[in-house]
């Protein structure tokens, strides 16, 4: 009865987990500390809450699923601001949509992208290229459309991004989709301008669409990352075969609350506009309030960013000479080197009551080399507040070190 491509899905890293420590015990005078989520602690500023309460009428209401027009724009304000864009190049009617979260919005890009067989006359399957490690949600997306995922390792050597550019000419032909996390989960990596450009120039050579997913876009401790719709500017304002996914789940701490934004392409974003139709989950009208303020408002996102400097200044301090250790310039994420990911989260679990996620559940072995790029790391979210981040880097640091 069921459709066969569930028994594809990869288990979810968080089910590995708990299975991996379903029979461990941490030791029993520490509090357990959980530090394998990557959930802002930080509360989103107080209007939120006071803004959905100003709005409550509104839960009266179905929103609209394209968001309304005062939603849009101030996220085509604050694009246009962040990244700098020519004047007109971001337009709310033209070029931008809600999404109850980028999650949301991510799996939609392979329902946009990926053609049916029906349709398909090339040989084999579609392809969509994606990262390894990899978000999750990308491979499950490109599997239920129909398409067959490339994951490309994003390892030290390729300065932790994918080098899709380096695949054979055969495969781009065949690809109808690529993402890129740009900062990089887990890794932290932040892509430059010219490795961007290289990957627009590659979708409209190759006719795929590119998905920029750019929801750690505001987590960064030297200068902004760049983004798609910068890249797109520099290379003359065309969002051709563009689209790029933001979300105020990390930029405003605001992981409940569901809202974040696609923007690009206005003939990708026309043909979105009728999938979300059908299967979108609308913002709810209260909620796309409160989300609109935080659109405006960058001085909460500043004293975000300032926390999170914070914390990795401590991870530095705490485990800067401990072998394996590197300080990423994006995300929140620490991504240790430590031998076997997988041994380790059971000791920091055992010996110091602290969850990691082991880096190998975030990645897939690679086809050419059968290794697991993520098999020696473990992944640590650094969002808590300072004294929890404290305990939490002391206890990985006496077993790292120990
Ligand atoms: C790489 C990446 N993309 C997208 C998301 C989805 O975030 P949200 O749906 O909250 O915007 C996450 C969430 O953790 C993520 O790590």
């Amino acid at each position: 009865m069921k459709n066969p491509r569930l028994d594809q899905l990869d288990a979810y890293a968080f089910w590995r987990l708990d299975t991996l420590l379903e029979n461990e015990t941490p030791p029993a005078d520490l509090e357990p500390l959980v530090m394998h989520v990557g959930e802002p602690k930080i509360p989103p500023p107080d209007f939120v809450a006071e803004t959905i309460n100003d709005c409550k009428a509104q839960w009266g209401s179905y929103p609209p699923h394209s968001g309304t027009v005062a939603y849009r724009k101030a996220a085509a304000d604050w694009l246009n601001r962040r990244y700098n864009l020519p004047a007109g190049m971001i337009d709310g009617e033209r070029n931008v949509l809600p999404v109850a979260g980028s999650k949301e919005g991510l799996f939609h890009m392979a329902l946009l992208a990926v053609p049916g067989a029906e349709t398909w006359t090339k040989p084999g399957r579609p392809l969509a290229l994606m990262p390894n490690p990899v978000y999750p949600v990308y491979n499950g997306a490109a599997l239920f459309a129909g398409a067959e995922a490339v994951s490309v390792s994003a390892t030290v050597e390729t300065d932790f991004m994918p080098d899709y550019a380096a695949l054979d000419r055969d495969l781009l032909d065949r690809t109808v989709l690529a993402y890129l996390c740009n900062p990089a989960n887990p890794q932290g990596s932040i892509a430059d301008m010219e490795y961007m450009a290289t990957l627009v120039r590659m979708a409209r050579e190759y006719d795929f669409v590119l998905v920029f997913d750019e929801c750690y876009s505001e987590i960064y401790r030297g200068g902004p990352p760049t983004g798609g719709l910068e890249v797109c500017a520099k290379l003359g304002g065309d969002l051709r075969n563009v689209m790029v996914l933001h979300s105020l789940s990390k930029r405003s701490s605001a992981p409940g609350l569901r809202a974040g934004i696609v923007s690009g392409d206005p003939e990708l974003i026309d043909a979105y506009r009728a999938i979300r139709s059908y299967a979108g989950v609308s913002i709810p009208g209260p909620v796309m309030s409160a989300a609109e303020k935080l659109w405006q408002d960058e001085a909460h996102v500043e004293i975000n960013r300032q926390h999170y400097v914070d914390l990795f200044a401590m991870a530095e301090r705490i485990l800067g000479n401990t072998p394996g250790f590197a300080n990423p310039p994006g995300g929140f994420f620490l991504w240790l080197d430590v031998g076997d990911g997988e041994a380790m989260t059971r000791r920091l679990w055992t010996q110091a009551g602290v969850r990691v996620m082991p880096g190998g559940y975030m990645t897939k072995p690679d086809p050419e080399t059968g290794e697991n790029p993520g098999e020696r790391y473990i992944r640590v979210a650094l969002v808590h507040d300072k004294t929890f981040a404290e305990e939490a880097l002391t206890r990985i640091a006496n077993v790292l070190n120990g």
